[in-house]
């Protein structure tokens, strides 16, 4: 039976094992995690993310061929394959503070693999990692390895939250980075006749080391650009009088370009888009090239100016103040179908307000009152420390409430923003919202979720992301 150990229980960890344990009866799989918190709720009714179809599939191999385990350096001994998929947040302090990625957590993986290891291995990068980085863990295993064989294989993930289940269970590719050795082959073939159980052939990507790891910062960039050129977009069309959706249909026809992916909103947020961007950016700075580098930070400048101009236009159309103004904050996660509020624009949104001395009600079917706190008095950068999977610290935002309902949230409200399309806001009884509001009663859509002419004829003064006043 091969065995399979992950490092790191998170967004990735979790349900990329659990998928590889439901599609693999034959392999036993271990994810491990340093934080007990997360691991007592990965073996508990209450898993540490909400993701749809992820309960299902960890209730049939849990216990069977699936394990989660604070006990890291046994199930790393014991293991064939080991991937580890920690985080790897923007570093906060010292040479590229702000941008670089912060290996700490992924060399600390890596020197305890090489400590505990009695027989050879294939060590897998699941987490998204500078080019070039498994150079340095090659370094740092094989400097330790007692005369023991390791073979190192880059393997991005491409899952997105919200739908992570979904991508794993049908992936667009899947991509395996290795040495061009009969080993580093060997290694990509062992992998490969994991991933072959359920994901066709033609799907599986093998590549050379530093064009896996390149391409998972590729995909993000790209990705990330086309939001930034869509809302670069929005901002002409509030200007002209053009409407955002319909430019977005229209580009999107044309098949070279595709639907997907063209929608503006206050701003794309998440753990990845940001920080993978800031790393390219910085990988681009270290090699010499800054015009490229500069290109890219062009995705981040955008996004920031798209979340400013949000804050903007509420002030300045609720007669330039929102100082004791109560405005209703409809949600919080990143995106809708996630609890994650990583990197949430909500964050940069809400901070705005408060700024202005706004009275903010938050809600969000799915973000707890804690985690929003925890969110609205945390440092940038802060948010991807372990630390963070600790207790929170006792302070709190005094102008932020957090509601049950969107209802509660709105009552008395002078304003409401959507910051997140959850897909009960579409439905929510927008006449008894209005009764309940002070007039006139203002909607900020950042996620082009309600029908704006309907709400103006119920009487809010509508501002939608669409740029149609
Ligand atoms: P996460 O913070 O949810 O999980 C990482 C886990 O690693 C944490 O639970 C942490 O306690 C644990 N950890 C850190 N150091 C450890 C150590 N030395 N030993 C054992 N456990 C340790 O992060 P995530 O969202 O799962 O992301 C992980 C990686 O995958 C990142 O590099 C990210 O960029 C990448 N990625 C994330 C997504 C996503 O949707 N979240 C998608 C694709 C790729
Ligand atoms: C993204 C990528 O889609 C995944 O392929 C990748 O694996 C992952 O990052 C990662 O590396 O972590 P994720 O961040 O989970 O996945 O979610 P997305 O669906 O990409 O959304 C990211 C942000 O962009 C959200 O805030 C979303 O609301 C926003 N977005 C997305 C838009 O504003 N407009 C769009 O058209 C699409």
């Amino acid at each position: 039976m091969v065995k399979i150990c992950c490092i790191g229980a998170g967004y990735v960890g979790g349900p990329t094992m659990a998928v590889i344990a439901l599609k693999c009866p034959s392999v036993e799989v271990a994810v491990v995690d340093i934080s007990v918190p997360r691991i007592t709720a990965w073996n508990s009714d209450q898993l540490p993310i909400y993701e749809p179809g992820l309960d299902d599939v960890v209730k049939q191999c849990r216990g069977k061929n699936l394990f989660f385990s604070t006990d890291v350096e046994k199930h790393v001994r014991e293991a064939d394959i080991v991937f580890v998929s920690v985080n790897t947040p923007t570093k906060t302090r010292g040479l590229g503070a702000g941008k670089a990625a912060d290996l700490t957590y992924w060399e600390s993986a890596a020197r305890m693999i090489a400590d505990v290891s009695v027989s050879d291995k294939i060590v897998v990068e699941k987490s998204t990692v500078p080019v070039k980085t498994a150079e340095a863990i090659e370094k740092i295993l094989t400097h330790n390895s007692k005369g023991i064989k390791f073979q190192i294989l880059s393997n991005p993930e491409f899952l997105a939250e919200g739908t992570a289940i979904e991508d794993l269970f049908k992936p667009d590719r899947v991509l395996i980075g290795g040495r061009e050795t009969p080993e580093g082959f060997a290694a990509v073939k062992a992998l490969k006749d994991i991933y072959s159980q359920w994901v066709p052939e033609e799907r599986i990507l093998t590549t050379n080391l530093w064009s896996a790891e390149l391409s998972k910062l590729a995909a993000n960039a790209f990705l990330a650009q086309r939001i930034s050129s869509v809302n670069a977009m929005s901002a002409l069309c509030e200007a002209t009088g053009a409407n955002v959706t319909e430019v977005s249909y229209a580009v999107g026809k044309d098949s070279r370009i595709g639907p997907k992916f063209l929608n503006s909103s206050v701003g794309f947020g998440g753990s990845c888009f940001p920080k993978d961007i800031l790393n390219l950016v910085y990988i681009c700075e270290c090699n010499g090239l800054p015009e490229v580098a500069e290109y890219w930070k062009q995705v981040i400048k955008i996004n920031d100016y798209q979340k400013t101009r949000f804050v903007n236009r509420i002030v300045s159309s609720m007669f330039n103040t929102v100082s004791n103004k109560k405005i209703a904050v409809l949600g919080f996660a990143f995106k809708k179908d996630t609890g994650d509020t990583r990197e949430t624009p909500a964050i940069d949104v809400c901070k705005g307000l408060i700024g202005d001395k706004a009275r903010i009600s938050i809600y969000d079917p799915q973000v707890t009152e804690e985690q929003i706190q925890r969110d609205l008095t945390m440092n940038k950068f802060d948010w991807d420390h372990p630390l963070h999977l600790q207790p929170m610290s006792p302070t709190t935002v005094k102008q932020v409430s957090v509601a049950w309902d969107a209802y509660a949230a709105t009552k008395d409200a002078h304003g409401i923003c959507i910051l997140t399309e959850w897909d009960e806001f579409k439905k929510l009884d927008y006449e008894k919202i209005f009764e309940n509001m002070q007039k006139p009663a203002f909607v900020f859509d950042g996620r082009n979720v309600v029908d704006a002419e309907k709400l103006r004829k119920i009487g809010f003064i509508v501002y939608s992301i669409d740029g149609v006043k």
